[in-house]
């Protein structure tokens, strides 16, 4: 085996530690327990802003005045239909069952690029931005009718009056949803828009480092987000809950699944070592969502299993800090809107492709391809014999 060199010692699984972006997007400080995304904390931001300013905000540092809005507005209405081809696809993998996170990432990689016939530097940076205005629109309208299809229903065409949010859930159910579902939403879709070098941005951001489109950027970015260890946690947090049933057995049922080595959906982060602000944020909205009326079993009994999972990590696990996760409360407005579990995480993506688009245009604008080493440990110096 070959004696690793300096470079090599520096090795950190899961690149812990390394430093491998310079953005003014967005700041993650997890000793401190803080999310600042253009300057506001996300705690300020989320629950007042909608999701098309903070996309805005995301894409300019700066949110957009009452007409810039409108025209923003207005450029993702113009860019929210399926193609044939897209709707073609879609329908095919309803036939199959495809689930609905893979049938988003098929959709999202039909989608022609712009960039493909850019040649000058302003092309491209002119093709990105509409390659991004167009995966904001389409996002929401994949996830629905994809949800629609699956269920046998036709798909409902979005409505230029309604907002992004607004429009989802009616693309979603058929009828006008009322505000404060739209508002909860809203603040869902702000809440997790962006958050630093995270897997699925990481992924993003090398895929244009190398001089390739948004589209394709965004679609790498999409399987990223999939896996439970990143954004494919929110539904197994609902079914947790779920399982547990009543406060008196939490205890009992997750203990036994940690003696099986499992770990509890919805606890734990990486780079936060103190509570994820964004769980307070959507403890929040799932508060307001459930006090209007909506029966509150489900969120009293998510608070029972959320101070029983905190207790016994506490107990299993002295020497880590384990606190409630973003996909916690995610969960539990989600399942307040009565978003069905399957589409949890293409929801999460509906929000998240702000933040992805917004990573790539940054990293176009002073790119360097990423590009690490690794240390070989495999054999060498064999020979091929013959046979
Ligand atoms: N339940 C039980 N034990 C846990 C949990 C958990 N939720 N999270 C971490 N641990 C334990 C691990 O078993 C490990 O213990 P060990 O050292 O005795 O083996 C130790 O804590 C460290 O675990 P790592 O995986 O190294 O920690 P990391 O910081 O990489 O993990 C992660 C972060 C993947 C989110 C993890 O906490 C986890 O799997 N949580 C559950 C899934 C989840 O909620 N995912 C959503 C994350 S939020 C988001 O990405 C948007």
């Amino acid at each position: 085996m070959s004696k690793p060199s300096a470079l090599n010692e520096a090795f950190s699984p899961g690149l812990e530690g390394v430093v491998a972006a310079e953005t003014a997007i967005s700041s993650v400080d997890g000793d401190q327990g803080e999310l600042v995304i253009r300057g506001y904390a996300v705690e300020d931001l989320a629950p007042h802003a909608t999701f098309e300013e903070v996309a805005f905000l995301l894409w300019h540092s700066t949110f957009p005045d009452r007409e810039t809005l409108n025209r923003f507005r207005i450029d993702l209405s113009d860019r929210q239909e399926i193609e044939p081809h897209t709707l073609a696809l879609l329908k095919s993998a309803a036939v199959r069952s495809v689930p609905p996170m893979d049938a988003l990432r098929m959709a999202c990689g039909s989608l022609a690029t712009r960039m493909a016939d850019a040649g000058s530097a302003s092309e491209r940076s002119a093709a990105a931005r509409e390659d991004a205005l167009r995966l904001i629109a389409t996002f929401p309208v994949f996830v629905a009718t994809y949800h629609r299809l699956s269920h046998g229903l036709q798909p409902i065409a979005p409505r230029r009056d309604l907002s992004l949010a607004g429009n989802f859930l009616y693309m979603l159910r058929g009828h006008e949803p009322p505000a404060d579902e739209v508002r909860a939403l809203d603040t869902y879709l702000n809440t997790v828009a962006d958050h630093g070098l995270n897997a699925s941005t990481f992924t993003a951001r090398v895929i244009v480092s190398t001089d390739s489109d948004v589209v394709s950027a965004v679609t790498g970015a999409v399987g990223a987000l999939k896996g439970p260890r990143h954004g494919g946690a929110p539904g197994l947090a609902l079914y947790q809950v779920l399982e547990v049933g009543h406060a008196d057995r939490a205890a009992a049922v997750l203990a036994a699944k940690l003696d099986r080595g499992e770990r509890l959906m919805g606890f734990g982060h990486r780079i936060y070592r103190t509570r994820d602000p964004r769980a307070d944020v959507l403890n929040a909205a799932a508060e307001r969502l459930f006090a209007g009326g909506r029966d509150r079993r489900i969120y009293d009994l998510a608070r029972a299993v959320e101070a029983s999972a905190l207790q016994l990590l506490r107990e299993r696990k002295p020497d880590r800090v384990l606190q409630t996760n973003v996909e916690f409360y995610t969960a539990l407005v989600l399942h307040g809107l009565e978003l069905p579990t399957p589409i949890f995480t293409p929801v999460f993506a509906m929000a998240r492709v702000a933040g992805w688009t917004a990573h790539c245009l940054e990293q176009m604008t002073a790119n360097r391809l990423f590009r690490p080493e690794s240390t070989y440990i495999g054999p060498r110096n064999r020979r091929i014999t013959v046979i």
